[in-house]
């Protein structure tokens, strides 16, 4: 664990699908690139997909695939604490508690609610919360508890998760209000990486890459389906000797994420320079991701597979969050009166 001084950081990973490379760049490595800032935490939020995800089998595997892909990205469990939301049963009893305290008008402004409420009026539904789970509506509830259970001073989140947060520091607030005689949480603060556009990386049909779209390439497939997603790429039809803008152009714009400056350089020279195909752009694109990925891949097919080390790491994850949120929830208890 870092030293003691260093802030204390959680952020839950929604395990929905296949990492892909937009996750890699958006999330996973600015992510792991504050690890050694902050004592870092980060736990699969595998009861959060339930809201969603309905087949055993699958939310398994992506549970088990997300932190494989965490790890083998360069998570270092030995100093950054991870686990799975499931195996701190904790948080349900403190959900439970912040339930009580929690205006139902909060729940009804978080975005996510409201967009399905918009959506079924566009759809001139007369029921506006059709479709509606309960557990949709408490999301950023469970989410709040996720966090303060954890005594989080940064949840580091992408921009549409700014509210969830919010939301979060109010529920403390409320807290500390009543019962803070008693205890008080800490009240967590949002870190919002740069916002880079850069960072956007566009899928295989030249939108932004998605699990919703279908248009992933996810970072730790074989080589060989590597090489045909990339050739997939959409490109435009200017002839192999005109000068090409590389910034323009959906492979570029994923190889300036993962290759050297220098090379991003040369690259863009050489295609304004016309002579270069989109042909050869892809094959090199495939070069840099293979030799990047490989070593990773090796890493995450190891511990993907049933029995690995994982499940160590992840019983070892789930002993020191558990002593952690137990020491939260038996202070809440008995600030509660129970
Ligand atoms: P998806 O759109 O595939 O469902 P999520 O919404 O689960 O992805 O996003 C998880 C994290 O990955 C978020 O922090 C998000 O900002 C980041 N991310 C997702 N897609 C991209 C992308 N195409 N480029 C950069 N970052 C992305
Ligand atoms: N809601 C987040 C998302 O959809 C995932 C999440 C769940 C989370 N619990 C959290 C993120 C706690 C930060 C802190 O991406």
């Amino acid at each position: 664990m870092a030293s003691p001084v260093q802030k204390i950081s959680v952020t839950g990973i929604k395990p929905t699908g296949e990492p892909h490379l937009g996750n890699y760049i958006g999330a996973i490595r600015p992510a792991l690139d504050l690890a050694s800032e902050y004592q870092a935490m980060y736990f699969i939020a595998d009861y959060h997909a339930l809201t969603t995800l309905r087949d055993p089998e699958l939310l398994r595997h992506y549970t088990r695939s997300v932190a494989a892909s965490w790890i083998a990205a360069g998570l270092d469990p030995e100093r950054t604490l991870i686990y799975r939301q499931s195996d701190v049963p904790e948080t349900f009893e403190l959900n439970w508690v912040m339930s009580c305290l929690t205006g139902k008008g909060l729940m009804n402004r978080a975005h996510a609610y409201k967009a399905a409420r918009d959506r079924n009026e566009e759809a001139g539904r007369s029921d506006l919360d059709a479709g509606v789970n309960m557990g949709l509506f408490n999301y950023p509830l469970l989410m709040a508890v996720d966090i303060l259970i954890m005594n989080a001073e940064v949840v580091p989140v992408g921009k549409d998760q700014v509210q969830h947060v919010e939301i979060a520091a109010d529920i403390a607030g409320s807290f500390n209000h009543v019962y803070g005689a008693g205890y008080r949480f800490t009240v967590p603060k949002p870190l919002i990486p740069d916002t880079d556009n850069a960072r956007t990386l566009p899928g295989v049909d030249g939108r932004k890459m998605s699990k919703s779209y279908d248009n992933t390439i996810p970072l730790f497939i074989p080589a060989s389906k590597l090489k045909k997603l990339v050739r997939r790429i959409p490109t435009d039809s200017t002839p192999v000797e005109d000068p090409k803008n590389a910034d323009d152009s959906s492979v570029f714009q994923i190889l300036r994420q993962f290759a050297d400056e220098e090379v991003v350089e040369d690259t863009r020279t050489r295609l304004a320079a016309g002579g270069v195909g989109w042909g050869v752009l892809k094959d090199q694109l495939f070069e840099i991701l293979d030799e990047q990925l490989a070593p990773m891949r090796e890493r995450y097919e190891a511990l993907v597979a049933p029995g690995s080390e994982l499940d160590d790491i992840l019983a070892a994850g789930a002993e020191k969050a558990r002593a952690r949120a137990g020491e939260t929830l038996a202070a809440v208890r008995n600030a509660v009166g129970i």
